[in-house]
């Protein structure tokens, strides 16, 4: 009896053996050579037989058989299972293929415009501020000394919140909110976006953005105002940019200039985008009006200022070259993918 309770110790020890191994394909063979091998533990069995009684032999032979048998498929059907999951991981990552390279994202134009003007005038000292887009009538206009009845306001076209609120039609308005706020003197720039009651075309749009400039102090002269847009302009358009000064108006600064850049485009030659004048005006700008010092609380006789303001899509066209400032803000992706 003796052997075949050997027969069924090997039969439960290789069924342990089997689920320990698992999908190690080193470890089956192993088991393989250790159990099916000509030395290995069924083989001896079969040495065995001669102890068994005569008559049981026939038996024993047979269950020892049955053993081989078990023992063969299950390493077979073990070695089939770990081929397969070594095959699967091995597909599951190809090192060698090349990565996929993800997209990203970047900054708009605009932002990337407006980002290299705030870097060259915050080299030039100026600070940066900022104002509520919704802003009362008072800032927008009245405080820069444009009164209900001024024909200025025909200047621009307003969108209307309420009777005394409005979309603010340009950054100006933040000039008066900082006077309010800081003593002389003062240097900052207020970027930021704009609102107009305006047909939509190439060259205009109803929101776009501008960037205010405010410098106040004792003795700021017109020289001051001529020497720091001269340099931002030749800080971003590059030296050969040239540049003109055009006497304008502004009700909130005296004198006014209005200063154009040449197209480049076209060099000057004349486009759409310049409308055939070879120019472009990118500035308005002037001493800030005594008046609107004496909203703000600062004594006109004891300081001056100059003030301009830019807007920063025209600016963004041209640096780039686009003819069409819809596309500023289509956002889509075929054009932002070009910067
Ligand atoms: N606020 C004016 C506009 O939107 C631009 C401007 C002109 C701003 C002259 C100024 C300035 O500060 O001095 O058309």
């Amino acid at each position: 009896m003796a052997l075949t309770d050997d027969i069924e110790d090997i039969r439960s020890s290789f069924s342990d053996a089997l689920e320990s191994a698992g999908d190690d394909l080193e470890e089956l063979e192993s088991l393989r050579i250790q159990y099916l091998g000509r030395k290995g533990k069924v083989q001896q069995l079969f040495s065995l037989i001669g102890q068994a009684d005569p008559e049981e032999r026939p038996k024993i032979g047979k269950l020892i058989n049955d053993l081989k048998e078990e023992v063969t498929d299950k390493l077979e059907s073990a070695k089939a299972q770990a081929e397969a999951a070594k095959e699967r991981k091995e597909a599951e990552i190809d090192v060698t293929l090349p990565g996929v390279q993800p997209f990203v994202g970047h900054d708009h134009p605009l932002a990337l415009t407006m980002d290299k003007m705030q870097q060259i005038f915050t080299s030039l000292g100026f600070v940066t501020m900022e104002g509520p887009e919704i802003e009362t009538d008072y800032y927008n206009f009245e405080s820069l000394n444009i009164p209900k009845d001024h024909p200025a306001r025909d200047m621009q076209d307003t969108f209307y919140i309420e009777d005394e609120i409005v979309l603010r039609t340009h950054t100006s308005p933040v000039q008066v909110r900082v006077m309010e706020n800081y003593d002389p003197p003062v240097r900052i720039i207020v970027p930021g976006r704009v609102y107009r009651n305006e047909a939509v075309s190439a060259r205009s749009n109803c929101l776009f953005y501008q960037i205010e400039g405010l410098y106040v102090d004792e003795d700021v002269t017109f020289a001051d105002l001529k020497g720091t847009l001269q340099q931002f302009i030749h800080r971003f358009f590059g030296k050969d940019a040239k540049i003109r000064f055009r006497p304008d108006f502004f009700p909130f600064t005296e004198p006014s200039v209005e200063i154009d850049i040449s197209c480049f485009i076209c060099g000057g030659s004349g486009c759409r985008l310049c409308k055939n004048e070879g120019w472009l005006e990118i500035l308005g700008a002037g001493m800030v009006d005594p008046n609107v010092f004496q909203y703000a609380g600062y004594d006109p006789e004891k300081y001056t200022g100059f003030a301009f303001g830019m807007g920063v899509d025209r600016i963004a066209l041209m640096k780039y070259g686009v003819h069409d400032i819809r596309l500023l803000y289509d956002s889509d992706l075929r054009f932002l993918r070009q910067f």
